[in-house]
């Protein structure tokens, strides 16, 4: 079998692995000519892909990459990992969908199908991408060529999750698109859960990643609510998980990250306004998660007027810019934001992430600052731990530093007047 996905960022570049080590032939898509030229060079961008991988696929002539698009012709089945963000407005930008989908419709054969992995609102598939395949191929969806959707469960820095084990919902079009789909998969993962339509399938990796928003925004609010008590929240959660059926724990920091928690309930709640519908419980949990960052700013502040400074002028270092712990990602980072919130105040702020030697400029931001050296701590006021990366030796940190406000409870076990946990 010989496929091609469209994409080759932190969802398409491993699932392309999966299915070149499950024997599948794949030709690799992107716009991005520096990924295409990296694994030419047997070379890994991703931190968690270890570049012998890409490079055994590549030298055993199972795993190619391209900018052509006209090499979609070659393959019986194309699967498109493209980016789903939202626009300067907050609503859903499917362009990267739509004009992947025009370029495949070029180069659409009768028989082939087509699978949607990008996470996004229901209707995208069965509407959107349908509508430029068919413009674009003068083909049916259904009768001339497949369509499917089948989301994308990646879990970043856990080195136990692994595609292949993952069960995987997919759907089709039409019940023949389904069987297609089916059959695709099954190459290369071991449990697929069909489901009657891409509808169902999009809104179920909705409910999935906005169930993580809610409650990641309920633990915030009662890290707050219980910080005011004097209690403990981290002890609470550990606590309460102990119960063996219907709780599951989430934990508190110091705002989301990432392409997906941070977004993807938005665009449910966008679809759901063509409606007439209301959110309101999705986009509390989105205020409240929105507003970490200034909770973290209001810490550093007491924390530094406890030790009779103010953060004007303040030397501030932070630990980590990742949006979680152990992996190369800055998207939608936190980090990013507590940054231009302590440089507005006037802090002077340095960067230390084993992951990041330079921060450019991102989609929101422009910092251009280098990582500075986990040395001479006792210079800064205060060490501001954002993510607690495993590398990291907090005892020492602790030990060298004059204030540690910690937004991760990586400091869990160390006793000292100089920790600040918020
Ligand atoms: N990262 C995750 O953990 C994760 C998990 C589940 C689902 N998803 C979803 O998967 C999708 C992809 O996310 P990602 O994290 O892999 O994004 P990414 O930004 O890492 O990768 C996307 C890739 O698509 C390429 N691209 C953009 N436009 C293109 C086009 N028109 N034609 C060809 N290539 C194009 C980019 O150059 C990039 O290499 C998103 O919808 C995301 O919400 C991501």
């Amino acid at each position: 079998m010989k496929i091609s996905i469209v994409g080759l960022g932190y969802v398409g570049l491993p699932l392309s692995l999966q299915f070149a080590h499950s024997g599948v032939t794949v030709i690799g898509l992107d716009v991005d000519s520096a990924k295409v030229e990296h694994i030419h060079a047997g070379r890994s961008y991703i931190k968690h892909i270890p570049s012998e991988v890409i490079e055994e696929m590549v030298k055993a002539h199972k795993f190619s990459a391209t900018t052509d698009f006209s090499r979609v012709k070659e393959t019986e089945a194309v699967i498109i990992c493209v980016p789903t963000p939202l626009n300067k407005n907050r609503e859903p930008d499917i362009s990267y969908i739509l004009d992947t989908g025009k370029n495949i419709a070029r180069h659409l054969q009768k028989g082939m199908l087509v699978v949607l992995e990008s996470t996004t609102y229901p209707g995208t598939t069965d509407e959107d991408l349908r509508g430029v395949l068919e413009i674009g191929s003068g083909l049916e969806a259904g009768k001339d060529f497949h369509l499917a959707f089948s989301p994308e469960r990646e879990d970043p820095g856990n080195p136990n999750s692994q595609v292949a084990i993952i069960p995987k919902i997919v759907d089709g079009y039409t019940p023949a698109c389904l069987e297609k789909a089916k059959h695709l998969y099954s190459q290369a993962i071991k449990t697929l859960v069909p489901v009657s339509s891409c509808r169902i399938a999009e809104a179920a990796k909705l409910l999935e990643n906005t169930f993580r928003g809610v409650n990641i925004a309920l633990v915030n609010e009662l890290k707050v609510v219980y910080d005011a008590m004097g209690i403990d929240v981290w002890e609470v959660i550990n606590a309460a998980k102990t119960k063996p059926f219907g709780f599951m724990p989430f934990y508190p920091g110091p705002g989301l990250g990432g392409h997906c928690i941070p977004i993807d309930p938005f665009y449910l709640t966008w679809k759901a306004r063509e409606y007439g519908q209301n959110t309101r419980f999705i986009e509390l949990a989105g205020e409240i998660n929105i507003g970490m960052p200034y909770h973290v700013l209001d810490y550093v502040v007491k924390a530094l007027n406890q030790h009779k400074k103010a953060l004007n002028g303040a030397k501030v270092l932070l630990l980590g810019v990742a949006y979680k712990k152990d992996i190369d990602d800055l998207r939608e980072s936190p980090a990013l934001t507590i940054i231009e919130l302590l440089q507005q105040q006037g802090a002077v702020i340095s960067y230390n992430d084993p992951y990041f030697p330079t921060i450019g400029k991102g989609r929101k931001y422009d910092l251009q600052m280098k990582c500075a050296p986990l040395d001479n701590l006792g210079q800064y006021d205060c060490v501001l731990i954002v993510t607690d990366h495993s590398d990291y030796d907090y005892a020492r940190i602790v030990r060298e530093s004059q204030l540690v406000v910690d937004t991760r409870n990586a400091t869990k076990g160390i006793d000292s007047p100089k920790i600040v946990r918020c």
